[in-house]
């Protein structure tokens, strides 16, 4: 029959390490040169070994045939998985069309430590003084904070300590693996080797109740006879100065280390080394190091060969056990954080103020590898980091306030050396160069990009190149961005806000498979969460982010906990991150739900019994960022200037209540997915009343709301706010605003999702288009023809005349537009969760010549695509085995469409071919497809 089934994963993964879900889940894609192929059943086995699983067991699953067509989140239903071991995997299918597949090639998974006791390490601690906890400051202070010029020296930081253990090997070794965490951020040696290529570990989580540990393979590492094991670690997250205020020791002032080397011989003994007292430590070359702040590596302090046996460490001190408690521990869940790509400079520059400044011709996050010859030992280097130039092409530093220093500072020894820093990482483009000796050339300095290793997806691509390029800066944005968690910036901020990834969430998931990703961030949002409900508006929760009296969440950002989880089961057909987050969800609801009940705006005043009931549906006190940066209200565009705060305080009453109802609805979907019949009809009853309420306080007759803001209008549309029949008012008003602000955008942050469907699902995809190709500011193409090669935070980052601001150039949030650009430019859009089916339907009179995405789905490679020249159109559809799609082919005759020279109707895969009033619609099964039809233009207005 010729389906084969190939690349298996379990739990999103390939081959995963170290994995602690007690029923992981397996997944498969198959494959087939026929078309209409779908599975009806497979068999799945698992066994200890490669040979159990080829021969005949015995097997630790073996599921039978299970008739399914679906190839996706299988769940183990084997015997009970073992700690530390590996289990091999294979899966065959059988066709609906008939027949039966091979069996795949083996894959497998291995287990972490399941249990406490599995643990026979101790946490240690070098003997250290804490970290400072650095003073509070308020906003003004923070911004206008003066050590910045300081030189970079930083002499409050401490040095990162060194710690070391010497152990012997005594026969063959089969396997070795490490397990290892730590307070703080570690990187490991092994005999003088790098162990793994993973970053930043343990990454960034909400420590308190959520600290992952990295599970390495180190059997090629370990040797017999004498072997050293090495550590080093930095403040990190754990304790350096992080967020925007600039204040440390979120979760401790001390940094520790927990680390377990298992080795196992050949003969089956078994040797465990684990820390605990016998480890020493001291100080090196790293005199400190801050995730915020930089890096400072001294030569001078190198202690050559110190993770390597042999070492005289006769000088370094004992460290300390503290303790047995082992802490909220979890495997690592989802790809690590890794060097992604490396850039060359793109030019080195003397700025008219003299200083020397390499461009590498692309915003991102990472660092910069340098290469330096034949200077004298002890000179400094310095490194510093910005995204943009000034007007006069000077080096400007974009990011301000406390330790937003981005400098990295290297002393030479003298040769031909290297450096890159370790521990820390900056978002920039533009590095300004000091100290470096003799003359600076470019080919010596390397762009090294650093992200959560998120395997890329998908890709959009039209004839317009600037859109292309918007495409390539929504990209940029998003790997700067999900560098462990999702973040808003990678200089100023670098915090997990929940809003700005319920915004980009829907485009995070096209362009790089996320599911991982974001389900381990749910996954710390459920840490986080408040008492109260509340979830708060940065997840890891840094208290300095709390507004104190004014409370820890926003409408549109707590409400994170809701949308996000939907995306990806909408996304992944992973109804699990449903289940797992549904208590969550639920609390949140709880809480706007009792904070609607309980509050009325100040100043609120009735004696009508049904305003004050109707009050009780209104989510309308307290402190919102609302409709952030709105770009009307927050931005002076003459100047360039923004207020942020501006936009949250004007639209904070009126856009919760639309996220409240929005919330609601999406808790009736939700609850019904997971067959929570009556919570689905309570959601569904409450989510009525709020729309409502809002409809009857808020709507005048003429469709006019108290706010009047393009952004207020598209969530009204989007969330339902009013009954059918007031649509079309509100969708005038809408129109309206676009028109007088001459076909330009006016949405902040919450809004700006949903613009462009509440567009073309009123019968307006003429102005989505005209926003679309929109060039005056605030627009997309604006930034693009700007030179911008990330999403900027503000639209005005360049102002019209040239100012350069200063703000963050990196921010994905206004970067959700991609989405739409996939689905309705593309027309690569979905009917079914997990993409089970695909709906192709492109906008054929957008203005382009062609179109085309392709898409990594859950069940395999699928892809839409168009083109068009003299009325001939021609639509491409990849469909994998198991989906299905409908395809729309506007302005299309039913006589007149042909696939591979024969009429579509009758072609192999195309299950129906029906003419409706817009043209053509088809069902098709899995496969490769073109059709061609000359179009009767204009095929949609
Ligand atoms: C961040 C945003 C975030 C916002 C809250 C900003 O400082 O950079 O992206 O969502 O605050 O409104």
């Amino acid at each position: 029959m010729g389906m084969s089934v190939g690349r298996l994963r379990c739990e999103y993964m390939d081959k995963p390490l170290g994995i602690d879900i007690r029923k992981p889940r397996l997944s498969w894609e198959l494959s087939s040169s026929e078309r209409g192929q779908a599975q009806a059943s497979y068999r799945v086995q698992v066994a200890e070994s490669l040979k159990a699983l080829a021969g005949s067991g015995p097997y630790a699953w073996d599921s039978g045939e299970v008739a399914s067509s679906s190839p996706i989140h299988v769940e183990y239903q084997g015997s009970a998985l073992a700690s530390k071991r590996r289990y091999y995997w294979r899966v065959k299918v059988k066709a609906a069309s008939g027949g039966e597949s091979d069996w795949s090639e083996p894959s497998y998974w291995e287990m972490g430590l399941l249990e406490k006791s599995d643990w026979k390490a101790h946490w240690i601690e070098p003997v250290q003084s804490p970290v400072r906890t650095e003073p509070k400051l308020d906003i003004r202070q923070m911004m206008n904070y003066k050590d910045l010029d300081a030189g970079g020296d930083h002499p409050e930081l401490l040095p990162c300590p060194y710690i070391r253990r010497e152990f012997a090997v005594s026969g063959k070794v089969a396997r070795a693996r490490l397990y290892a965490t730590a307070h703080g951020l570690y990187a490991l040696e092994l005999n003088g080797s790098r162990v793994g290529d993973i970053e930043f570990a343990p990454e960034m989580t909400a420590y308190q109740g959520y600290l992952m540990y990295q599970t390495y393979d180190v059997t090629p590492l370990v040797c017999e006879g004498a072997n050293c094991l090495g550590a080093i670690l930095a403040d990190g997250w754990w304790a350096g100065r992080v967020g925007m205020m600039g204040d440390s020791c979120h979760y401790g002032d001390k940094l520790g280390l927990l680390a377990q080397l298992e080795v196992e011989y050949e003969d089956g003994r078994i040797e465990t080394i684990a820390s605990d007292e016998s480890f020493k430590f001291s100080d090196g070359a790293l005199r400190y190091s801050d995730i915020f702040i930089g890096e400072r590596y001294d030569s001078g302090y190198e202690k050559t060969g110190w993770s390597a046996a042999g070492f005289d460490d006769s000088s370094w001190k004992a460290v300390e056990a503290i303790g047995k408690e082992l802490g909220p521990l979890v495997a690592q869940y989802g790809e690590g954080v890794k060097v992604v790509q490396e850039l060359k400079a793109q030019r080195g520059l003397v700025t008219p103020k003299g200083e020397t400044v390499i461009d590498f011709g692309q915003i991102f996050a990472g660092r910069v590898r340098i290469r330096v010859k034949g200077a004298k030992a002890g000179i400094t280097i310095g490194l510093e980091h910005s995204e943009i130039l000034d007007e006069e092409c000077n080096f400007l530093m974009n990011i301000m306030g406390r330790h937003k220093d981005q400098r990295d500072a290297y002393v030479t020894k003298g040769g031909v050396e290297s450096f890159e820093p370790r521990f820390t990482f900056h978002g920039f483009r533009y590095v300004r160069v000091t100290g470096y000796p003799g003359k600076v050339n470019p080919a010596d300095f390397t762009g090294v990009v650093l992200a959560s290793a998120l395997e890329k997806t998908g890709s959009f691509e039209c004839s317009d190149p600037r859109l292309n390029r918007l495409q390539e800066n929504i990209l940029w944005s998003q790997r700067s961005n999900m560098l462990s968690i999702p973040t808003d910036c990678p200089q100023r901020e670098r915090a997990g806000w929940t809003g700005d990834i319920q915004i980009f969430a829907p485009t995070a998931c096209f362009n790089m498979d996320v599911g991982p990703f974001l389900s381990r961030w749910l996954r710390n949002v459920a840490v986080d969460q408040l008492p109260n409900g509340e979830v708060p508006m940065v997840v890891p929760f840094l208290k300095s982010y709390s507004l104190g009296e004014l409370g820890n969440s926003s409408a549109g950002w707590g409400d994170a906990a809701v949308i996000v989880p939907w995306v990806l089961y909408q996304k992944y057909g992973d109804k699990r991150v449903l289940e797992e987050n549904y208590e969550t969800m639920r609390r949140w609801v709880a809480y706007i739900e009792k904070t609607a009940r309980e509050n009325v705006p100040e100043g609120f005043e009735s004696k009508d019994p049904e305003r004050i009931e109707r009050q009780k549906y209104l989510w309308n006190t307290g402190f919102h960022f609302g409709d952030w940066l709105t770009p009307s209200v927050s931005i002076d565009m003459a100047t360039g200037e923004v207020d942020m705060m501006k936009s949250a305080f004007l639209t904070k009453e009126l856009i919760p209540t639309c996220f409240y109802a929005h919330s609601t609805y999406l808790m009736a979907r939700i609850s019904k997915v997971l067959g929570k019949e009556a919570e689905a009809k309570n959601y569904d009853e409450l989510n009525r009343k709020v729309r409502d309420a809002f409809y009857k306080e808020y709507v005048g007759a003429d469709g006019k709301l108290p706010l009047h803001l393009q952004g207020a209008y598209v969530l009204a549309l989007a969330f339902d706010m009013v009954p059918e029949d007031k649509r079309g008012a509100l969708v005038a008003q809408l129109l309206d605003l676009i028109k007088a602000n001459e076909g330009k955008l006016d949405t902040g942050f919450l809004s700006v999702p949903f613009l462009m469907d509440v567009l073309c699902d009123s019968g307006h995809i003429d102005v989505a288009r005209e926003l679309l190709f929109q060039s005056g500011c605030p627009s997309w193409i604006y930034e693009v023809e700007k030179g911008a090669t990330t999403m900027w935070e503000a639209w005005q980052a360049i102002t019209p005349s040239g100012k350069v601001m200063k703000v963050s150039y990196n921010h994905y949030a206004f970067g959700c537009v991609g989405d739409w650009l996939y689905r309705k430019i593309a027309g690569f859009d979905q009917a079914a969760p997990g993409y089970a089916k695909i709906l192709v339907d492109p906008d054929l009179d957008c203005g382009l010549e062609w179109a085309r995405a392709s898409y990594r789905s859950a069940y395999g490679k699928a892809a839409a695509g168009w083109k068009r020249s003299d009325g001939n159109v021609s639509v491409d559809v990849t469909v994998p085995p198991s989906a299905r799609a409908t395809v729309k082919l506007r302005g299309a005759k039913l006589g007149g469409v042909f696939e591979g020279g024969k009429a579509a109707s009758g072609a192999p895969g195309v299950v129906s071919a029906v003419q409706g009033p817009e043209g053509v619609e088809l069902e098709i099964g899995s496969g490769s497809y073109r059709f061609e039809y000359a179009a009767e233009w204009k095929a949609r207005p």
